[in-house]
């Protein structure tokens, strides 16, 4: 059995690089929304030492847009799609879903709980899963943010509202200043941070969550390499997409997949499949108290 690598949503436009979506086993769209988003003002994107911040704002041409425009164009690709959706409320969230019930194209619908970009939506995760649930019988993958005070209560009660699997994890807001006026690089002032400093904390999630719940968990957050994708396998992970290395290696899915079978095959594993969830308690408590 193979692993499946997708994108991270808004990490990748299938349209302007298909070949890039096809070396993917699903591609996963940017945030879809009820209405068009035009997003937050320029600059957007501001490198740091460890990572990237953005502050997109959730920019889409929204549901009615996407269905007409987008989605048969996306099609047309040929590879799953998992579209991402969000909103400021349930009704928002079963809305979107609701629109999207009919379209067999869709594959899975990813629900963005979580973007620090945006006004935290009023309800509960599982309250927007719950009105999601009621109104679409396409598989739910509930997308948490890093900075739950306790990732694995949000996972149980997401996991009970009806989601069928989770996507780990959303970016957290960071802050960078400009070297010379010390105001806000980003035209919104914080961003969402992502990129290689975010592996650690996406493994903790990830980690977590596999114990707390028996879903299928899409691990990201900082994966550039065959070995990071490993991490998140053995830590409980069953798919792993990559984001913001997309930017900077968009050869990197081939690449990473190669990684990720040679290092399966360097610890004597047949498949990294093989690997997932071996970062148990029961290893992790002998490593921290070897006496
Ligand atoms: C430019 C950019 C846009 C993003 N847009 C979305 C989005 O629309 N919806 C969403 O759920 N996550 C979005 N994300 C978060 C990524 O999907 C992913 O969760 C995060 O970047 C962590 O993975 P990475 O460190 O590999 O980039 C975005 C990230 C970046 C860098």
């Amino acid at each position: 059995m193979t692993i499946a690598l997708l994108n991270a949503s808004g990490c990748l436009d299938a349209l302007v690089a298909p070949g890039v979506a096809r070396s993917l086993d699903a591609f996963v769209t940017k945030t879809v929304t009820p209405l068009p988003r035009e997003g937050n003002p320029p600059p957007r994107f501001a490198e740091t030492a460890h990572g990237m911040l953005n502050s997109i704002g959730l920019q889409n041409p929204g549901i009615d847009a996407f269905r007409r425009d987008h989605l048969p164009k996306l099609e047309a690709i040929g590879v799953p799609i998992w579209v991402s959706v969000g909103g400021f409320g349930a009704h928002d969230f079963a809305h979107v879903c609701a629109l999207l019930d009919d379209r067999d194209a869709v594959s899975v619908i990813e629900l963005n709980l979580s973007c620090p970009n945006v006004e935290e939506a009023p309800e509960t995760a599982a309250e927007l899963v719950q009105a999601a649930r009621a109104a679409t019988r396409k598989p739910l993958y509930a997308k948490l943010s890093p900075v739950a005070r306790d990732i694995a209560e949000t996972a149980r009660a997401v996991a009970a509202a009806g989601a069928d699997g989770l996507s780990l994890v959303n970016t957290i807001r960071g802050l960078t200043l400009d070297d010379e006026t010390l105001r806000p690089q980003l035209g919104r002032g914080v961003g969402g941070y992502s990129g290689p400093a975010l592996a650690p904390v996406a493994l903790a999630c990830v980690f977590a969550c596999a114990l707390a719940v028996d879903l299928p968990i899409v691990g990201m957050g900082g994966v550039t390499t065959g070995r990071d994708a490993l991490d998140l396998l053995a830590a409980g992970a069953s798919a792993v997409a990559l984001g913001t290395i997309l930017f900077s290696d968009p050869a990197s899915p081939t690449r990473v997949r190669k990684e990720l079978e040679a290092e399966a095959t360097a610890r004597g594993y047949g498949s990294p499949a093989e690997i997932r969830g071996i970062a148990r308690p029961e290893a992790v408590s002998a490593v921290a108290s070897p006496e």
